[in-house]
């Protein structure tokens, strides 16, 4: 294949910003897109809460000074450039303060459309100064849905994106980035208001994600259960019918785990690393989560473990009643890492004071401690409602840690269920979205985890499994070079 040239946009890339699984996605992905010869280069937003004065950071020759008109007046932007990772792709990060030097990454300001139609527009305007001509602009998410609108509409003068074809990746549905249908001027497109979906526009509002799945030349997402899964009214979050109307262009494409930093032979974050062939490391690392979180040491049963974001989304609902029954009867540990909604803090730091030396609750983001969860649990939590890929049970498989999960988007592609009449699957699984499987899916968990011998057997099922970004990246290459050739994308 010849080498490509690929925009890929993104509103956050690890280490640099993240708040979940697409910064991950948008370090490895590239990272495995620019060692397989291809010219990628990853914009996103330059944040207030990223170290400015890093002197990696090289301002780009011709990328200063970019001026966008924005709701009515000349916003200026200016591109830094550095790299994803040490061995991966070139990323530019677009300095803007006043747009992005804001208390979090995402937020409700006002003037949250022009802070992503700015980063579109300005992607935009950075390829057409570097004279740079994108085969591919891959978009990923609401805040960058508009660039497929935007290149058919006030960039369609400049040949330079002739031959340029648009790919937009849907993380999470349920994220679209909806305004009133006033702010169309300030996204420049006064004019343009048809290429809005009329639906939308009648109930005065404009859908950023509906727009990019309206005009983007092929739509991805992140699992081949979740594609199928987003074009029904249960899980499409209103996106179903627009989903179906471009029904032969939604591909799903589990994400991969980038094996540099998820692996348990050579994580420099957790105490001992260990392997599927020399376990004992594993137990090294419980005892020290253990003790670090000041848990009593040397539970008979397991370590439960959860990091994550705490929304509705990820099943916590199920675990209300169920924890502290499970917590009660039985010699188990829980330990919790993530922040978000309130009752689900409450929640995790109730339980904390109720099982004391039993439950921890770490509330906040810790990249660290996230790999050290993953290393020392026994049993991963992730029962979601809906999970569009997932990536906390992959990395949970690697590192012999055996995930639970309901039977959901890539959930449902990425863990079996546990057989321990032929020694088969990766993990427990349950169906129907509700308490009672949780329990039953635990308590049969528990259960397999006193046959010392069946379970190690099944963490090295899950440990030799393979969701690197060799195999899954060239999923992504083959629908790029079958829509630069015009063949249908599936
Ligand atoms: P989502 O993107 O829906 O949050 P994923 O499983 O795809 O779910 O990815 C979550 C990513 O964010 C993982 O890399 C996980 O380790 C990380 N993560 C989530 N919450 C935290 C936290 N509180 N501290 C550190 N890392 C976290
Ligand atoms: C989203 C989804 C998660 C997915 C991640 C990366 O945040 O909620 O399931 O793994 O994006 O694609």
């Amino acid at each position: 294949m010849n080498p490509l040239r690929i925009c890929f946009v993104s509103s956050e890339v690890a280490p640099f910003a993240k708040t979940g699984g697409l910064a991950d996605v948008s370090a490895a992905l590239p990272g495995f897109l620019a060692r397989a010869g291809h010219d990628v280069r990853v914009f996103m937003p330059l944040y207030g809460s990223i170290d400015q004065g890093r002197d990696d950071f090289k301002p780009v020759h011709g990328l200063t000074d970019i001026q966008v008109d924005m709701a009515g007046r000349q916003v200026a932007g200016s591109v830094y450039e550095t790299v994803t990772a040490p061995d991966g792709a070139p990323l530019y990060l677009l300095d803007c303060p006043e747009y992005y030097h804001r208390e979090a990454l995402y937020g409700s300001d006002p003037d949250e459309h022009q802070r992503f139609a700015m980063f579109c527009r300005a992607t935009i305007e950075s390829c057409q100064r570097l004279q740079w001509r994108p085969d591919i602009v891959h978009c990923n998410d609401w805040h960058t849905a508009l660039i497929p609108l935007y290149l058919r509409t006030l960039y369609a003068w400049d040949q330079l994106f002739n031959d340029s074809r648009t790919v937009l990746t849907i993380h999470n549905v349920a994220y679209q980035g909806v305004f009133k249908a006033g702010i169309i001027g300030d996204l420049g497109m006064a004019g343009h208001e048809k290429m809005f979906h009329r639906e939308d526009l009648a109930a005065d509002r404009i859908n950023f994600l509906r727009t990019g799945i309206l005009y983007a030349d092929a739509i991805t997402t992140v699992s081949e259960t979740y594609a199928r899964e987003i074009q029904t009214p249960e899980y499409g979050m209103g996106m179903e019918d627009t989903l179906k109307s471009r029904g032969g262009s939604v591909v799903g494409i589990v994400n991969g785990v980038d094996c540099s930093i998820w692996s348990p032979e050579h994580d420099p974050n957790i105490v001992r690393n260990f392997s599927a062939g020399d376990l004992d490391g594993k137990r090294i690392n419980r005892d020290q989560l253990l003790m670090e979180l000041g848990l009593s040491p040397e539970p008979g049963g397991p370590v439960l473990g959860i990091v994550s974001r705490l929304a509705s989304q990820k099943g916590f609902d199920l675990m209300f009643g169920i924890l502290p029954e499970i917590l009660a009867g039985n010699d188990v540990r829980l330990v919790v890492l993530g922040s978000g909604a309130k009752s689900y803090e409450s929640y995790f730091a109730t339980l904390q004071l109720e099982f004391p030396g039993k439950v921890c609750f770490y509330r906040g983001f810790n990249a660290r401690l996230a790999h050290r969860i993953e290393a020392g649990s026994d049993i991963f939590l992730m029962p979601s409602r809906f999970e569009p890929c997932g990536l906390n049970q992959m990395y949970s498989m690697r590192y012999g840690t055996v995930p639970l999960v309901r039977k959901t988007g890539g959930l449902a592609d990425t863990v079996k269920m546990w057989n321990p009449d032929d020694n088969s699957g990766t993990g427990f699984v349950f169906d129907h979205y509700d308490a009672d499987n949780f329990r039953w899916a635990l308590q049969s968990a528990m259960n397999a985890f006193s046959d010392r011998d069946g379970w190690r057997r099944l963490m090295q099922n899950g440990m030799a499994q393979d969701y690197s970004w060799d195999t899954q990246g060239r999923h992504y290459l083959n629908l790029y070079s079958r829509l630069l050739s015009g063949r249908p994308v599936r």
